[in-house]
């Protein structure tokens, strides 16, 4: 018996080596490595007024991408994706502070960008369910924009950069955006543990003490993207058997930039359907999240609130997706007066969650177990037969 089970044992151990090293082998193989750099302002000595431009840049072997967040209006991160490693960002600051051209913030040589779309952070809703049937069309309060919310100023030391604002009614609470920049593949290590790439940036955004309107407030958040020739008008929802990193949550929703009629996806907004009504959450602190189906916007509207849009992009082809947060049944938001939510932005395909080692093994040991038990049922009936079949053949003669 004990034999039996430390061969099982060894056996796991072995499915478990062999699929880990597989694993390895095949993400070393394609893990993309950047180099990062941040820089406050670029080309300014003091902060402007109104809000600050964040450049990161992310070079490659052979290409560049730069990632610009803002703040002057609406939150803004912008990814512009080129095919050299030495592009630069260029901004004309008495225009682009003007916030009536396009061309003041340029990416040189204009010929090297392969893609560029951004993410606004435009409006947040709030509605009252006095009936808890969590319906965001119905007795919505006035929305909060969120280009008219005093921003806190950005720090170009802080590893993980922070922005938080609020419009004056929020008095103590705030909504805050901090964004994660990476230079290889890997995981995030907090709920809902997004993998990312290289080639993204994550997000996670908070709703901090709000004062509610209502006792049964609960939340809408509603993201644009630019488009162009790649309109954002795509937004799946892909099933996962797989939630050993997102505890209860099996879905991922992925909006996706993609030219008409194209397989060939260009930019992705991802997210787990989940957010979470603590800051150090657990299980029960999780709360469903829905999503609207992506509806074309007015792009002069979406400029005009978004000083890195204005700034970049003429005559932007905008789409919008409304997220909101809790389903019927679950707290309202002054249950914790906090919510959290986390989103990956990036270009090329997303990332797609592989089967953990840890779920290959447990399926290794729940297929392989019975086979195994089948086999040694089987040689120990040999054995048996056998030895019964020797003991009848030979006893007659003794
Ligand atoms: C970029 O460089 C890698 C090797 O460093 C090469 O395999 C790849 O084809 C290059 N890509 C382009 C677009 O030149
Ligand atoms: C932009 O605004 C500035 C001042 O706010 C003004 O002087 C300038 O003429 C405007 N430019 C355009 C193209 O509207
Ligand atoms: C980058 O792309 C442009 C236009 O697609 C092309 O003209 C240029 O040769 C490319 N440069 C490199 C270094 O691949
Ligand atoms: C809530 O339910 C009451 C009674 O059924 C109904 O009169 C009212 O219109 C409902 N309110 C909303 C916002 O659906
Ligand atoms: C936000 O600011 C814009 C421009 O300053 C203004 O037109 C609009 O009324 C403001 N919205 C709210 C809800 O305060
Ligand atoms: C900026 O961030 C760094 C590192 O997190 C911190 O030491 C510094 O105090 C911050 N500066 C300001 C002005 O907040
Ligand atoms: C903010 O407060 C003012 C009065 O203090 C009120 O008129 C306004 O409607 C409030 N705005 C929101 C979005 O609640
Ligand atoms: C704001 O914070 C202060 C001190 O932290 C507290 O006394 C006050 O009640 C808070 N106000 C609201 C509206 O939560
Ligand atoms: C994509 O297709 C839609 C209709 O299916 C059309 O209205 C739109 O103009 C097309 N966009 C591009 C960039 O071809
Ligand atoms: C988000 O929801 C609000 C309220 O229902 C609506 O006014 C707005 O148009 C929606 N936005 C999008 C992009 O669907
Ligand atoms: C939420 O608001 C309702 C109605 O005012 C109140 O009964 C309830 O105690 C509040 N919950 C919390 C946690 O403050």
């Amino acid at each position: 018996m004990a034999a039996r089970w430390s061969g099982g044992v060894r056996c796991v151990i072995f499915v478990f080596s062999v699929f880990t090293s597989c694993q390895s082998l095949m993400s070393g193989a394609e893990t993309k490595q950047r180099k990062l750099s941040t820089e406050l302002n670029p080309g300014l000595s003091t902060a402007p007024p109104g809000g600050d431009l964040l450049h990161v840049r992310a070079v490659g072997d052979n290409d560049t991408l730069h990632f610009l967040f803002c703040s002057l209006g609406a939150p803004t991160l912008l990814l512009v994706h080129t095919n050299s490693s030495s592009s630069t960002v260029k901004v004309n600051w008495p225009l682009f502070l003007a916030r009536n051209t396009s061309d003041s913030l340029m990416v040189e040589p204009e010929s090297n960008i392969l893609y560029s779309t951004a993410v606004v952070f435009s409006r947040l809703f709030e509605y009252d369910d006095v009936n808890d049937t969590a319906d965001p069309t119905s007795d919505l309060f006035p929305p909060y924009e969120l280009r008219n919310f005093t921003w806190s100023r950005l720090n170009q030391s802080d590893p993980i950069p922070l922005l938080c604002g609020s419009p004056t009614n929020f008095t103590n609470g705030s909504l805050c955006l901090q964004l994660s920049f990476f230079d290889s593949e890997g995981r995030d290590q907090f709920w809902p543990r997004l993998k990312h790439t290289a080639d993204s940036s994550q997000l996670g955004v908070w709703l901090d003490g709000v004062l509610p309107r209502a006792a049964h407030s609960r939340f809408l958040l509603e993201l644009q993207a630019v488009g162009g020739a790649y309109p954002w008008s795509r937004l799946e929802v892909h099933q996962s058997i797989d939630d050993e990193y997102t505890p209860s949550i099996f879905k991922v929703s992925r909006w996706i930039s993609s030219a008409n009629g194209s397989s060939d996806v260009l930019g992705f907004v991802q997210w787990k359907p989940v957010a979470y009504r603590q800051p150090h959450p657990a299980l029960e602190d999780a709360t469903p999240c829905r999503h609207s189906d992506p509806r074309a916007q007015n792009g002069e509207a979406t400029a005009a609130s978004s000083g890195l849009i204005q700034g970049f992009f003429s005559q932007p082809d905008v789409f919008g997706v409304n997220v909101s947060f809790g389903l019927a049944g679950e707290p309202f938001y002054n249950s914790t007066k906090f919510l959290s939510w986390t989103v990956l932005v990036g270009v090329g395909s997303p990332p797609v969650d592989s089967f953990s080692p840890l779920v290959v093994t447990i399926m290794a040991v729940g297929l392989g177990a019975p086979v195994l038990l089948l086999l040694l049922g089987g040689l120990w009936v040999c054995i048996r037969k056998s030895a019964a079949d020797s003991t009848t053949a030979y006893e007659p003669i003794n």
